[in-house]
């Protein structure tokens, strides 16, 4: 019997319930264990499949995008200490592959799967910033660098292949044995093997952020799962059927990139609650910085047109100009293109206030609901949960809301399994 689809949930261990609050960012707290320990064994006990951390290679010295929130430890070395206070939970670190040695990122996440037994992740990123703290070249733009994280990803994997468990454990007549991999490739040479042995339940489980053309192939290519910035049922449809039909190209499953938008939620016992919390959230953000960013995204200026215009598709730039993020830019403009919004309609859109992610306001139950909508339409095959708005939020997902969704045979009630790979039912 065909097993029904669940759900997969990851918890991202940033503070984005502090978004928008004149504070630190959580103070000197923010860089202790015992928070994110905390926040760990929370989401352990909810059963989720993963907690994640994203990262950044850089600071703005002059303050810009919150820089308390931007500061952050290394999210491997953090995950590692995790890992010896939990016991079940994935845990999916971001290593960028545009300025790290293949050698050492192979290392250092193979290290992490040995100490948490079989539960690290790789969340793969190209980087949107920060070439200035590697090299005095400037940022390679988003083509080239996903043909490198290409041939990274690649050598990496080979290490990883390079020691393998059998021959460690000493099973003499497994017929493998431990082999250089003597690459010499466009952007790396790595001779191997890698000097630590493969993990026996099987190598870590790979995540991908960036949308563009080049990121979904790449997506379509290696990943396992990926990290989507969805704001709203339309998109997140697209992105999954084309990912699926990209993943057949590849000769893969329909079912091997799993799809997991980011869910930045507000929740409350009421609606209104919920709503005002979303509100104040975003209340920081003046309309000079809404304008700012819609330039930054896709280049366009809008500060002189009267608010109730309308932004048409003919007003767009050169949709081949050199942009930040492709998978931002291009969100933007789909929006803009099928939809003809005024000015003060983009002006509180996900993708100019926010990372472009999913927003959903309400109780539980609220939220719930258009979670099941989205599995239901096939625009989604679980969610990356980013709570918004107070630490409330996040206990209420994972007191109120995970449970409805294991009630409704949506998610586990109990872990099956020890490992990430088992989590997302890869074996
Ligand atoms: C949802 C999402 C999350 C991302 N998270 C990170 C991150 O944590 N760290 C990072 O350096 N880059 C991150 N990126 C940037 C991507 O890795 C990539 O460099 C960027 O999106 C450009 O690729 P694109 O042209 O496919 O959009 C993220 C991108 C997206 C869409």
């Amino acid at each position: 019997m065909k097993e029904s689809r669940q759900l997969c949930i990851g918890l991202s261990l940033t503070a984005t319930w502090n978004k928008g609050k004149n504070d630190s960012g959580g103070g000197a707290g923010m860089f202790s264990n015992d928070g994110f320990v905390q926040l760990a064994k929370m989401a352990e006990q909810a059963k989720l499949d993963f907690v994640f951390k994203p990262d950044a290679l850089f600071l703005h010295a002059d303050g810009r995008g919150h820089s308390s929130r931007f500061a952050s430890l290394d999210p491997t070395i953090m995950l590692t200490s995790i890992a010896r206070e939990t016991e079940r939970i994935g845990l999916v670190t971001t290593v960028s592959t545009s300025f790290n040695p293949p050698f050492v990122v192979a290392r250092q996440l193979q290290s992490l799967h040995w100490l948490s037994n079989g539960r690290a992740g790789w969340n793969i990123v190209t980087s949107l910033g920060g070439a200035e703290n590697f090299t005095d070249a400037p940022m390679p733009a988003s083509e080239e660098r996903y043909e490198k994280a290409i041939e990274f990803t690649d050598v990496v994997q080979r290490l990883w292949e390079s020691y393998p468990y059998e021959v460690f454990a000493g099973q003499a007549d497994c017929g493998k044995e431990i082999t250089a991999i003597h690459h010499n490739g466009k952007y790396f040479s790595v001779k191997g093997p890698l000097n630590l042995p493969a993990h026996a339940s099987g190598t870590p489980p790979l995540f991908q952020a960036g949308a563009s053309l080049a990121g979904r192939n790449f997506a379509a290519l290696a990943a396992d799962a990926i990290f989507a910035s969805t704001p709203d049922m339309a998109s997140g449809i697209e992105l999954r059927e084309d990912l699926r039909r990209r993943a057949q190209a590849h000769g893969r499953s329909p079912d091997a990139v799993r799809v997991l938008p980011g869910l930045y939620f507000f929740l409350a016992e009421t609606r209104s609650e919920a709503q005002d919390m979303y509100r104040e959230a975003h209340a920081h953000l003046s309309l000079e910085r809404r304008f700012a960013s819609i330039e930054s995204i896709i280049g366009l200026r809008l500060e002189e047109m009267p608010l109730d215009q309308r932004v048409t598709a003919d007003m767009l730039p050169d949709a081949g100009q050199p942009v930040r993020s492709r998978t931002h830019a291009d969100l933007l403009r789909r929006f803009i293109v099928n939809h003809k919004p005024t000015v003060e309609e983009l002006l509180s859109r996900p993708e100019v206030i926010g990372s472009a992610h999913w927003v959903a306001a309400g109780t539980a139950e609220d939220v719930m609901r258009d979670m099941l909508a989205w599995f239901e339409a096939g625009a989604m095959d679980g969610v990356i949960a980013l709570p918004g708005g107070s630490f409330q939020s996040l206990e209420l997902f994972l007191a109120e809301l995970v449970p409805m969704l294991a009630e409704k045979g949506l998610f586990r009630k109990e872990y099956t399994g020890m490992t990430l790979r088992e989590h997302l039912r890869m074996t």
